[in-house]
C-alpha cells in the first residue's frame, strides 16, 4: 500500500457531486477518510457489513497490527506486559493510560479488593437457573442484574459514579464467575479473601471448599494471571463494539458490560476457546487431523478450525506464541507434558502453518487455540473457558466505555443500511389474498 501518510484530503466523485473528505492521521496504524459529511453532500452511505474497513471510534487505549503480529496496551507490548507486569498493574494501565507508581499500585489493588464482595441477596439469584445451565448464561443475567443492586453507580454523567461502578465490575467479576461455577457443581459459594490476590482470590473461590483451607499454588496464579493480561483488551473488537454501542444510548455500565458478555459468547468470538477445546477433543489423536483439515478448507463445509484465523492478525497473534508459552510451564508443572489435547494441538499447528489453504489465507492460531488446553489442564471445565474471558475483558471493556462516555463528541451509535425490501405498497385485504 503507497505511503498515505502526506495525504490531507480524499475526494469522492459521485455524479456531478464532488466531494472533499479530511484524511485523518493517528500516531500510529492506518489513517481514516473523515465520512461524516458524506450523506449530507452527496445522500449516499457507505456500506461495509463487518465493518472491515470502518474506524467506528477514536482510541488511545490498545493498538493492534494484524500484519506484523504487534498488541500494545497503551503503547506497551503485549509480550513484555505478560513477562512483567501483572494483571493488576494492566488493569491500571488499561484505565488509566499510565503503569502506576508504587503507591498508585498499592491503592487501585486495595480499592479492588475491597469490592470483591456482591451484595449478598445475589446470591439468591443463582437460584433461578437449572444447576446445568450454561456459565455464560448465568454471567450475562447475573451482571445484567447488578444495577438492580448498584444504583447508586448507575449515573454515567457523574465520573465518581463511572469510576466506582469500573472498580466494582472489574472487582465482582472473579466472584460473580467462581459463584457461577460452584453453583453448577453443587457446591457452596465461597466469599473473596482480602488477603489473596486478584487471580489467587479467584483460584481459591473456585476450587476451594468451606471444609478445608485451599492453598493456590503461586507458579499457577501466576499463569492464570498472565491469561487474563493477554485477554484484557483487543481494540474494537465485536464484544467492545457491542459495549460501545450500549453505552452510546447512555445505558448503564452494568447493562453495557451483560451485553458485551452475550456478544463474547459467540463460537466466532469468545466462545472459540470452548470450541476449540471441543475441536481438539472430537479429532482426539494426531492420525484423524488431516481429515479435519480436509473438512476446514471444504467450501461446502461449514467446519472451521476453531481457534485459527483472524479478522485482525494476517500473520500470528502475539498473545497465542506467549499462551502457547504458558500452556508449556503448565503442562510441564502439573506433569501433563503428554497431555494427548496439546500433541494434537502442535500437531495441528503444524499441519496448518504448512498447508497451503492456511497460508493462502492467512490462516494462523489465535489467543484462543491454546487457552482452552491451559484451562482444562488447571481444572476447569470447558464451559468455563468464555466466563474466564468475559472476566480478562472485562477491564478492556470499562476502559474503552470510559473513553467514550468521557468524549465530548459521542453521540448514540445509530448506523443507516442498503435497503432491497419492497418499496411503498397499499394493504390488501385478506379476503383477497
Ligand atoms: C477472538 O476481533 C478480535 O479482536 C477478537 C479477539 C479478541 O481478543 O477480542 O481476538 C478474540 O474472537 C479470536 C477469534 C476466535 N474465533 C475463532 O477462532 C473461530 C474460527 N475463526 C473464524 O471463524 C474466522 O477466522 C474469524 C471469525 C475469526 C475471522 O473471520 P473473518 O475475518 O470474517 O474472515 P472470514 O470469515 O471472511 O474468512 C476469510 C476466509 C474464508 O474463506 P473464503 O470465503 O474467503 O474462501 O478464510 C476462511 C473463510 O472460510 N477461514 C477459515 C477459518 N477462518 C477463516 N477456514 C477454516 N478455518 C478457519 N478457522
Amino acid at each position: 500500500m503507497s505511503d498515505m501518510t502526506k495525504q490531507t484530503k480524499a475526494t469522492i466523485n459521485v455524479g456531478d457531486v464532488t466531494t472533499d473528505m479530511a484524511v485523518v492521521h493517528g500516531s500510529v496504524g492506518p489513517s481514516v477518510i473523515d465520512i461524516r459529511k458524506l450523506y449530507g453532500e452527496t445522500g449516499m452511505f457507505t456500506y461495509d457489513p463487518g465493518f472491515t474497513s470502518t474506524a467506528s471510534c477514536e482510541s488511545k487505549i490498545t493498538y493492534i497490527d494484524g500484519d506484523e503480529g504487534v498488541l500494545l496496551y497503551r503503547g506497551y507490548p503485549i509480550e513484555q506486559l505478560a513477562e512483567k507486569s501483572d494483571f493488576m498493574e494492566t488493569c491500571y494501565l488499561l484505565l488509566n493510560g499510565e503503569l502506576p507508581d508504587a503507591g498508585q499500585k498499592t491503592q487501585f489493588v486495595k480499592d479492588i479488593t475491597y469490592h470483591t464482595m456482591v451484595h449478598e441477596q445475589i446470591s439468591f439469584l443463582y437460584r433461578g437457573f437449572r444447576r446445568d445451565a450454561h456459565p455464560m448464561a448465568v454471567m450475562v443475567g447475573v451482571v445484567g442484574a447488578l444495577s438492580a443492586f448498584y444504583h447508586d453507580s448507575t449515573d454515567i454523567q457523574d465520573p465518581h459514579q463511572r469510576m466506582i461502578a469500573s472498580y466494582r465490575m472489574i472487582a465482582k467479576m472473579p466472584t460473580i464467575a467462581a459463584m457461577a461455577y460452584k453453583y453448577s457443581i453443587g457446591q457452596p459459594f465461597l466469599y473473596p479473601l482480602n488477603e489473596l490476590g486478584y487471580s489467587a482470590n479467584f483460584l481459591r473461590m473456585t476450587f476451594g471448599v468451606p471444609c478445608e483451607e485451599y492453598k493456590v499454588d503461586p507458579v499457577i496464579a501466576r499463569a492464570f494471571d498472565r491469561i487474563l493480561i493477554l485477554h484484557a483488551d483487543h481494540e474494537q473488537n465485536a464484544s467492545t463494539s457491542t459495549v460501545r454501542l450500549a453505552g452510546s444510548s447512555g445505558a448503564n455500565p452494568f447493562a453495557c458490560i451483560a451485553a458485551g458478555i452475550a456478544c463474547l459468547w459467540g463460537p466466532a468470538h469468545g466462545g472459540a476457546n470452548e470450541a476449540a477445546l471441543n475441536m481438539l477433543t472430537e479429532i482426539g489423536t494426531v492420525d484423524r487431523i488431516p481429515e479435519y483439515v480436509r473438512k476446514a478448507k471444504d467450501k461446502n463445509d461449514p467446519f472451521r478450525l476453531m481457534g485459527f484465523g483472524h479478522r485482525v492478525y494476517k500473520n500470528y497473534d502475539p498473545r497465542a506464541k506467549v499462551m502457547q508459552q504458558t500452556c508449556h510451564e503448565v503442562l510441564d508443572l502439573l506433569g501433563k507434558r503428554n497431555e494427548p489435547l496439546l500433541q494434537v494441538a502442535m500437531e495441528l499447528e503444524k499441519i496448518a502453518l504448512h498447508d497451503e489453504y492456511f497460508i493462502e489465507k492467512k490462516l494462523y492460531p489465535n489467543v484462543d487455540f491454546y487457552s482452552g488446553i491451559i484451562l482444562k489442564a488447571l481444572g476447569f471445565p470447558t464451559d468455563m473457558f468464555t466466563v474466564i474471558f468475559s472476566l480478562a475483558r472485562t477491564v478492556g471493556w470499562i476502559a474503552q466505555w470510559q473513553e467514550m462516555i468521557a468524549d465530548p463528541l459521542q453521540k448514540i451509535g445509530r448506523p443507516r443500511q442498503l435497503y432491497t425490501g419492497y418499496g411503498p405498497r397499499d394493504y390488501i385485504d385478506i379476503s383477497k389474498r
